[in-house]
This record gives C-alpha cells, sequence and structure tokens, in this order.
C-alpha cells in the first residue's frame, strides 16, 4: 500500500478509537478497517467529507453501519473468497475436536494426569457419517460441506435462499426449508451466515432445545448468532454434547463460565489467521482500492441497505 498511495498506517495490532480514527482520516479518501474497528454510527457521522471509501481488511461487514455510510455517500467493501478455505479448515478442526476431545485430551496430558491407554479412557463419540447442518450455505459453508462429504458426513442445510438442484447436487446437500425440523435430525450444526439484525440470537435457547443432546455446536461465523448464556445453560444441564468456539459475542471478553466447561473447545477467532490469507486479504483490500480510484467501482462493493 505505501508503494502506490500516501498511507498512514496503524503500526500496531491494536484497533485505533474512534477519536483516533476521525483525527487520522483528515486528508484520507479511503479508510481501511479491520473487523475490530467499530466503523458505528458515530464514527461515521464524525468522518470528514473527504473519506469516499471504507476497504474492509475482513469479509465479515457487521461492525460497519451501512445505511449510515450510504447517507455519507462513502462505499464499503470487503475481501470474499481469500479466506473461505482457511475458515472452512478450522471449521472441519473444531468439529473433528469437540466429538473426539482433543482439546480436553492435550490438557489432561499437559496437567500430568494421565495414567497410560485405558479401554474406556475419555472415550468421545465418533465423527465420520454423522449427519452436519449448516446454516448457511455462501461460501464458506459450501466450502465447509465439501470438506465434511469427504468424512462421509450426510449434509443438510438451511439459507435465505435455496440453491439451484445442479449445485445442490454437486455439494450432495439436503435443502431444509424449516430451520427447527432441521436442528432435531442433526449430530453436528454449523453457522455460516452474517451477522445482521435477522441472525441475531438465532441460535436461542428455544432453537437449541431442538436438537438432540448428543449434537455438537460450531460457530466460526460471528458469537451474536448464538445465545451464550442458553448455551452455558444446556451444555450445563447435558441438554448438548459440546460446542466448539472461534467467535464470541463481545470479543475480546469471554465468559469464563464457557471456559470452565469441559465439552467447550475455544479458540480466539482464527479462522482467516494464516499468513497466505493475510496476504490475499491485503491484496484483495488494494485491489479493490485501485479499481474504486480507477474505475470508480470496486469489486467487492458491499450494496448499501
Ligand atoms: C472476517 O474477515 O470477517 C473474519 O472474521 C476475520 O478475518
Amino acid at each position: 500500500m505505501a508503494e502506490l498511495f500516501a498511507v498512514t498506517f496503524n503500526r500496531t495490532d491494536h484497533p485505533m478509537t474512534a477519536e483516533e480514527i476521525v483525527k487520522k482520516s483528515d486528508g484520507v479518501t479511503v479508510l481501511v478497517p479491520t473487523v475490530t474497528d467499530a466503523i458505528n454510527k458515530t464514527l461515521l457521522q464524525a468522518l470528514p467529507d473527504c473519506v469516499k471509501m471504507i476497504a474492509n481488511f475482513g469479509v465479515g461487514f457487521n461492525h460497519i453501519d451501512l445505511s449510515i455510510a450510504k447517507t455519507r455517500g462513502i462505499i464499503v467493501t470487503n475481501t470474499p473468497d481469500v479466506l473461505t478455505e482457511d475458515t472452512a479448515d478450522l471449521t472441519l478442526a473444531l468439529m473433528i475436536a469437540v466429538p473426539r476431545r482433543i482439546s480436553e485430551g492435550e490438557r489432561v496430558l499437559r496437567s500430568g494426569d494421565w495414567n497410560g491407554w485405558e479401554p474406556t479412557f475419555m472415550l468421545g463419540k465418533r465423527f465420520s457419517g454423522k449427519t452436519l447442518g449448516i446454516i448457511g450455505l455462501g461460501r464458506i459453508g459450501r466450502a465447509v460441506a465439501r470438506r465434511a462429504a469427504g468424512f462421509g458426513l450426510k449434509i443438510h442445510y438451511h439459507n435465505r435462499n435455496r440453491l439451484p438442484k445442479k449445485l445442490e447436487e454437486e455439494l450432495g446437500v439436503i435443502w431444509r426449508g424449516c430451520l427447527n425440523q432441521m436442528l432435531a435430525e442433526i449430530d453436528f450444526l454449523s453457522i455460516h451466515c452474517p451477522l445482521t439484525p435477522d441472525t441475531e440470537n438465532l441460535i436461542n435457547g428455544e432453537r437449541m432445545d431442538q436438537l438432540q443432546p448428543h449434537a455438537v455446536i460450531i460457530n466460526t461465523a460471528r458469537g451474536g448468532i448464538l445465545d451464550e448464556d442458553a448455551l452455558i445453560d444446556r451444555l450445563k444441564s447435558g441438554h448438548l454434547a459440546g460446542v466448539g468456539l472461534d467467535v464470541y459475542s463481545d470479543e475480546p471478553k469471554i465468559n469464563p463460565k464457557l471456559l470452565s466447561l469441559p465439552n467447550v473447545m475455544t479458540l480466539p477467532h482464527l479462522g482467516s489467521a494464516t499468513d497466505e490469507g493475510r496476504i490475499a486479504m491485503g491484496q484483495r483490500v488494494i485491489d479493490n482500492i485501485l479499481s474504486f480510484l480507477k474505475l470508480g467501482v470496486p469489486g467487492d462493493l458491499i450494496e448499501n441497505i
């Protein structure tokens, strides 16, 4: 970016305050936030008129108030595609690790409490051949479906719109129009929809109660889609077998109760965290800025609501 543009960087890995962002935006045409910068109404209204584009470094854009951006005449882009495979890999890692108790097993070993192989020690549940339910069969959901098929999982999906039959056949997925019915029949639930007002707390206590007690939930999308308090209650009472989480409702804060439960595997929002992915995300940001500056239309334009 420094080779191409006059740039003011945040050279730390920590988010800037809203005041700092506004101050540093003086004379700036393009703002490049990450997914931890809250580009909310107050900040957007305080931005100087020179800001014409928000080129988000990340695919999720729930941290940006699109409608206020629109009223300010600011276009918004994101970085789809380039983190799909990494996020799907991490999703599968959690999906296998939770029923096979991989993180729990490592904790036992490191604590020095392992006495050697025993026939009934730390038995988990088989992963292969089970039924997976995917909410949101977009890019990442499909990449998860492709991987899950390799493990012999039967794959059901719930999506705002049904996919064309040909694509369903290619992916080997079964459409479930009724989310509650799908929940009642699956062994694993993996969440891959964006966080929007419609999906906030989509998986609430009532929906969790539709799941079978041996079911496992995996969330690598956004924490706000899952009601964490309801989740903790059900994990404690045995109404859910386990959960694998990479995202949380109030990151980086984590409900300490989640950390105290053995059947919970928690990762610190690592879905897209690979060297290759980060470089590709940066390149995508640059491509979007260049096409905006040259053609007026960036490739990954998010349609403002
Ligand atoms: C995203 O891009 O939305 C991920 O959550 C972080 O890379």
